[in-house]
C-alpha cells in the first residue's frame, strides 16, 4: 500500500495503550494453600481513555497495577504497552507511572525535588528539569509551593504533588492505586473533578483504582469490575448501572431491587402475575428495578406496578426514600420525587416502573 494510504488507514482507529491478555496471578498463602489474585484478566485501554478497575478490598486491583507497573510478574497471560510485550522489561524502564495511595513522597525533600526526581535520576539538563518542575507545579495548581516542605502542606497539596511527579516524565500511562481515599468527602470530590480535567487536558490515559462506586460513575470512560480476581464487566458507567450481566455487579454500582422471575418463550412472569417481554433463555431470572426508576405516578399505560405499605419514608431535599412492603415482592426500595408525593409511613403506596427502565438478569449470572 502507498506509504501515505497507511497512514490514512490509522486515522480514526483508536490507538491501545495498555493491552492485558489473559492475565493470571497466584499468591501462595502462609496455611500453604494458593490463592488465585487474578484469573483471566483482559482489559483493553486507549490512549486517552479514564478505565477504572472497580471492586471491594481484596479483589485483585493493585496486585493487576502491580503487573502492569512491573513490580509483580504474571504467572500466565501477557501484558503489552505501547504495542509491546513488557514481559521483559523492568520496572523502570517500562512507559509507566503510578500514583499510590500514601503518596510516597521524600519527607525531607521540598515540593521541587519531589516532583524533579524522576527527571534527576534521568538526563534532563538543569534548567530544562526546573522549567518543567514550574509547568507541572502550575498545572497541579501548586506555583509558589515549590520551596515548601512535605510536612507543611495539607493532604490535598500532597496528593497533587504526588501527581506532579509521577507526570513529569510524560508517561503514556498512569496508574493511580485509590489516590484519593486518604482524603475527606469534600476535598475527595473537588479533586475527582480536578483529576479528571487534568487527564482530559494531558490526554495521558489513566487506570484509575477505586473500591468506591460513585467515584468510578463520576471519573470513567469505562469501567472494570473486579470480583474474586476476575472481570465481571467491562464498559460504559451506564451500560454497567442500567445492564449489569450479575447481581455482582448490578449490587456494587449502586441500590438494587432484585425481584426474582421465571422466563420462559422469550417472557418473563413476575410473581403476581405481570408479564414482560424477555430477550434472554428460558429459566429463572433476576429482574433489576433501580430505587430511582420507580415512580409515585404512572408513567405510561403498560408500566410495571407495584402496591404496598411505606415502612419508611426518609425526606432528602429532592426526593423522597421510602421503603415500600409489598406481598409478593418483599420490601422495594424507591426514590420518589417530592414533588410527586409526601410519602409518610403506613401509607398506602402505588409504584410503577416504566418497561424500558428494567432490567432482567439470568439466574446462573448471580454468582462471581
Ligand atoms: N504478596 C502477596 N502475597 C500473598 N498474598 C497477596 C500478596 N499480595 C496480595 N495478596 C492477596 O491477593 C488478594 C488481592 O490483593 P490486592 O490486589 O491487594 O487487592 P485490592 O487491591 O483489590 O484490595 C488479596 O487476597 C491479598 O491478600
Ligand atoms: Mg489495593
Amino acid at each position: 500500500m502507498d506509504p501515505d494510504l497507511t497512514k490514512f488507514a490509522l486515522i480514526g482507529k483508536p490507538q491501545v495503550v495498555l493491552e492485558i491478555i489473559n492475565a493470571s496471578k497466584s499468591f501462595k498463602t502462609p496455611e500453604g494453600g494458593t490463592l488465585n489474585a487474578l484469573t483471566d484478566v483482559c482489559v483493553n485501554v486507549e490512549a486517552s481513555e479514564f478505565v477504572t478497575l472497580l471492586g471491594p478490598s481484596g479483589c485483585g486491583k493493585t496486585t493487576l497495577l502491580r503487573t502492569v507497573s512491573g513490580f509483580e510478574a504474571l504467572d500466565a497471560g501477557e501484558i503489552l504497552i505501547d504495542g509491546r510485550a513488557v514481559t521483559q522489561i523492568p520496572a523502570h524502564r517500562r512507559p509507566v507511572n503510578t500514583v499510590f495511595q500514601r503518596y510516597a513522597l521524600f519527607p525531607h525533600l521540598d515540593v521541587r525535588r519531589n516532583v524533579s526526581y524522576a527527571l534527576d535520576i534521568s538526563r534532563v539538563g538543569r534548567e530544562d528539569t526546573r522549567r518543567r518542575v514550574d509547568e507541572m507545579l502550575d498545572l497541579v495548581g501548586l506555583s509558589g509551593f515549590a520551596a515548601r516542605r512535605i510536612n507543611q502542606l495539607s493532604g490535598g497539596q500532597q496528593q497533587r504533588v504526588a501527581l506532579a511527579r509521577a507526570l513529569i516524565a510524560r508517561p503514556k500511562l498512569l496508574l493511580l492505586d485509590e489516590p484519593l481515599s486518604a482524603l475527606d468527602k469534600n476535598l475527595r470530590q473537588k479533586m475527582q473533578q480536578e483529576l479528571k480535567a487534568l487527564q482530559a487536558e494531558l490526554g495521558i490515559a489513566f487506570v484509575f483504582v477505586t473500591h468506591d462506586q460513585d467515584e468510578a460513575l463520576t471519573m470513567s470512560d469505562r469501567i472494570a469490575v473486579l470480583a474474586n480476581g476476575r472481570i465481571q464487566q467491562l464498559g460504559r458507567p451506564e451500560e454497567l448501572y442500567r445492564h449489569p450481566k450479575n447481581v455482582f455487579t448490578a449490587d456494587f454500582l449502586g441500590e438494587s431491587n432484585l425481584l426474582s422471575v421465571e422466563v420462559s418463550n422469550r417472557a418473563a412472569t413476575l410473581a403476581d402475575g405481570q408479564r414482560l417481554e424477555a430477550a434472554i433463555n428460558d429459566g429463572m431470572a433476576h429482574l433489576l428495578i433501580r430505587p430511582e426508576a420507580l415512580t409515585a405516578r404512572s408513567p405510561s399505560d403498560d408500566a410495571l406496578c407495584f402496591s404496598g405499605v411505606a415502612s419508611r419514608s426518609v425526606y432528602t431535599g429532592t426526593d423522597y426514600r421510602v421503603d415500600v412492603k409489598t406481598e409478593k415482592f418483599g420490601t422495594l426500595a424507591a426514590l420518589l420525587r417530592a414533588d410527586d408525593m409526601q410519602p409518610q409511613a403506613g401509607q398506602d403506596i402505588t409504584l410503577w416502573a416504566r418497561r424500558d427502565a428494567v432490567h432482567l438478569i439470568p439466574e446462573h449470572e448471580a454468582a462471581p
